[in-house]
């Protein structure tokens, strides 16, 4: 996690509501969350909305009194109703009473961000708990955090400990939120909350985003919109097991809850020990979902995402090319090739080490296979150096399979429940490493370490993850400790990578999880990116990404040109619509070359020169979603916009060939200066003609008015035309 820096306290123009609530406002430079501070009672969370300008007071004179909300519901008195955090004391009492102990205070750092505190502590028992805003004005996010300690003297247990939670009013609130599968990531779901508790969670154990995701929108004027409407975005920034809850009452009042999963999870807190839940991350936008997108991507690329203010090298990965049949001559061959079309990274995928041919032995033996790779890593990086392009590995470090010598010298290394047999996954054969266990940590750390130290030329790491935790169970957690398995995993996990970023700042780092499984703020803190799927059909991609996109920036989502017929859904894909889909986020390839045409290299040549010429503009600009592919509308189209708004990318696919079928063949632009001129150029060109507007110049009021009619198939000779089209135009103000 991101750290405040050098922080200075500022005075709290904190007033007084009645007779004795105080006011303590967070801000950014759009939006407010407005606490209500009682001496005697706990907290409530007044607002959060638009800044209110002027008197803070008209927030809380606008609510009814009974109206008012608990900013962190607590079980205790009134245990009816759904609380964050539940604590049973030594002597058995099960309830908490919490009330202000001391002053709120806000500090900020010189970026301007500003973390609010307000520390509360039991009426009666040794147990205090600091709730934190953290506030980010520019990017209009405010992350918020409960720090509990117990001070007294014998350890108390808590069975829930959620990071935060927020009421809010609408008579027509909708919730979105993403669900999938494996191959199948990024799917949207938009649903009415009605009166009872909806429940989105993950119990993965390793991978939390294959299936829901911790990242909501709740809209509050009725059905999402992506330019209209209010609505609050919410990112529970977790890699692990997690719990959001929408609680709904029958008169239009809504809670959300989000925070680590309490199941099976409990928590011996110690004297004299804090412990922090994960951050929530919420922003607010009067505007519809894009906007609350665009708050999002900002806050993500500055605060937590490894090197997320640069553009990324265009890369070949080998894993759809070669799979584990990785040798030399073939490595070699793909990083000329790579070279020849443009690229800047070569990736050598699974295969490597130990005896690799199939996934069912040798993770956690790190050694080259030298059967396949005489002269080592040093071999393979002289050869990129010489061709020009950096060098990548594979790597998935959290795991072992039980045929594999580490598993043998180690076998307490493993997840694994005492008096039961080990539960195997991948390959027949996989295990989870223990993370709770600082050993494990070590050796993690020192196998990371030493294979990037050893080969200083390794300029980018693919992590991956391809296991959930499939029993529950500590080899080195005490007794009376393994309900801290999960949450202890996570935390050894993220001390591994900081620990790793710390003596390895330059290394790009993707978080690979069988695809999309840690897609998840909480996770992207120390990686620069996530593969989106395993489905990397252009088609399919479409829908993944657009959801994906929600939450997270493209730069964030690899994005790579693969095979036909697809090797997942065998789909058959014009090679043009599978460079432009790639072409909406980080772009790589995903391919063996060797099986192209030299035509089809000369396109993918083409493509990539392209891309580098705006890719700052996709990685590092801001996002427009025109046309759903959620919607049926037969098209999907979406377009990016530098923030100097000097130039923009327009993509659009035609998603239904039906003939004559309605389609969104002119969707009308957004983001662009309206008053500005932007010359219109096709990009990836195939037509035998140019289209009518092709180098012509449009006012960015027009074409945000008006959008341009697309040509719905492609001018191609008989015979060469087929049922796919797309468009990339790039706009260049003039
Ligand atoms: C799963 C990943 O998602 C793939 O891209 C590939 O790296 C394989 N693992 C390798 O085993």
């Amino acid at each position: 996690m991101k750290k405040l820096l050098a922080l200075t306290a500022i005075s709290l123009p904190a007033l007084i509501a009645g007779a004795s609530q105080r006011l303590v406002p967070v801000s950014t430079f759009n939006t407010q969350i407005i606490i209500g501070v009682d001496s005697a009672a706990a907290p409530s969370l007044v607002y959060y909305g638009p800044a209110v300008r002027g008197d803070l007071r008209q927030a809380a004179l606008a609510a009814l009194q009974g109206e008012r909300q608990a900013a962190y519901p607590v079980y205790g008195n009134y245990p009816e109703g759904e609380s964050a955090l539940s604590v049973t004391m030594p002597d058995g009492n099960m309830t908490l009473d919490l009330i202000p102990a001391g002053e709120p205070k806000t500090e900020c750092d010189h970026n301007g961000n500003s973390l609010t505190t307000i520390p509360l502590a039991d009426r009666h028992y040794p147990v205090s708990v600091t709730l934190n805003y953290l506030a980010y004005p520019k990017e209009d996010v405010i992350e918020t955090w409960a720090d509990i300690t117990n001070n007294g003297k014998k350890p108390v247990t808590m069975t829930r400990f959620e990071s935060g939670t927020l009421p809010f009013r609408s008579d027509n609130a909708w919730m979105t939120s993403l669900y999938g599968t494996w191959a199948n990531e990024g799917r949207v779901n938009n649903e009415r909350l009605t009166p009872g508790m909806k429940v989105i969670q993950n119990k993965d154990g390793v991978r939390n985003s294959h299936t829901s995701h911790a990242e909501v929108f709740l809209s509050l004027d009725g059905k999402p919109a992506e330019t209209s409407g209010r609505v609050i975005g919410a990112a529970l920034l977790y890699g692990g097991n997690y719990r959001l809850r929408t609680v709904t009452d029958d008169h239009g009042g809504h809670r959300f809850f989000a925070g680590i999963h309490p199941d099976e999870s409990a928590w011996k807190l110690m004297p004299g020990e804090t412990f922090s839940t994960p951050r929530l991350a919420l922003t607010y936008s009067a505007n519809g979902m894009g906007e609350a997108s665009r708050n999002f991507h900002r806050w993500g690329r500055n605060y937590h995402l490894a090197h997320g203010t640069e553009v990324n090298p265009i890369l070949l990965n080998s894993w759809e090319g070669v799979y584990f049949n990785i040798d030399e001559p073939k490595m070699a061959a793909m990083m000329q090739d790579i070279a020849d079309m443009g690229g800047e990274l070569f990736v050598m995928d699974d295969g490597w080490f130990g005896r690799r041919d199939d996934d069912s032995s040798s993770l956690g033996d790190w050694e080259v296979d030298t059967r396949k790779l005489p002269h080592g890593i040093k071999g393979l990086t002289d050869e990129a150096r010489r061709r020009g392009v950096k060098f990548g590995i594979w790597v998935e470090p959290e795991m072992t399979n039980s045929n594999s010598r580490l598993y043998r010298e180690h076998p307490d290394w493993v997840i694994k429940a005492a008096n039961r047999d080990i539960v195997e996954g991948r390959g027949g054969t996989q295990l989870v490493l223990d993370l709770s266990n600082p050993k494990v940590q070590d050796f993690i750390v020192n196998m990371v370490d030493t294979l990037l130290t050893n080969n200083p030329e390794i300029a980018y790491v693919k992590w991956d993850a391809n296991a959930p935790v499939m029993q529950h169970g500590s080899q080195y957690l005490p007794a009376d400790r393994q309900s801290e398995l999960s949450i202890r995993f996570h935390r050894g996990l993220t001390s591994v990578m900081e620990r790793i970023r710390a003596a390895h700042p330059d290394v790009a780092i993707q978080a690979c999880a069988s695809g999309g499984g840690r897609a998840n703020y909480g996770i992207l803190d120390n990686f620069d990116e996530f593969w989106v799927s395993d489905n990397t059909d252009a088609f399919q991609r479409l829908g993944a990404q657009w959801g994906l996109s929600y939450f997270f920036p493209a730069m964030a989502m690899g994005s790579h040109i693969s095979a036909v017929p697809n090797h997942t859904t065998f789909r058959i894909v014009p090679l043009k619509f599978r460079c432009d889909v790639a072409m909406t986020g980080r772009l790589g390839m995903e391919i063996q070359p060797r099986d192209m045409s030299a035509q089809e290299r000369d396109f993918c040549k083409g493509a990539i020169g392209a891309y580098k010429g705006f890719r700052d503009v996709v990685q590092l600009g801001d996002l427009y979603r025109l046309v759903s592919p959620f919607d049926n509308r037969g098209a999907v189209s979406l377009m990016y916009v530098s923030p100097d708004k000097q130039k923009g990318v327009f993509y659009w696919f035609r998603t239904n060939n039906d003939y004559s079928a309605p389609l969104a063949s002119r969707p009308a632009m957004q983001g662009l200066d309206p008053e500005a001129s932007y010359k219109v150029t096709e990009v990836n060109r195939i037509d035998l003609t140019p289209l009518p507007y092709e180098g012509e110049v449009f006012t960015g009021r027009f074409l945000m008015d008006n959008g341009l009619e697309m040509r719905t198939s492609h001018d191609l000779e008989w015979g060469k035309k087929t049922d796919y089209c797309s468009r990339v135009l790039l706009l260049e103000k003039q």
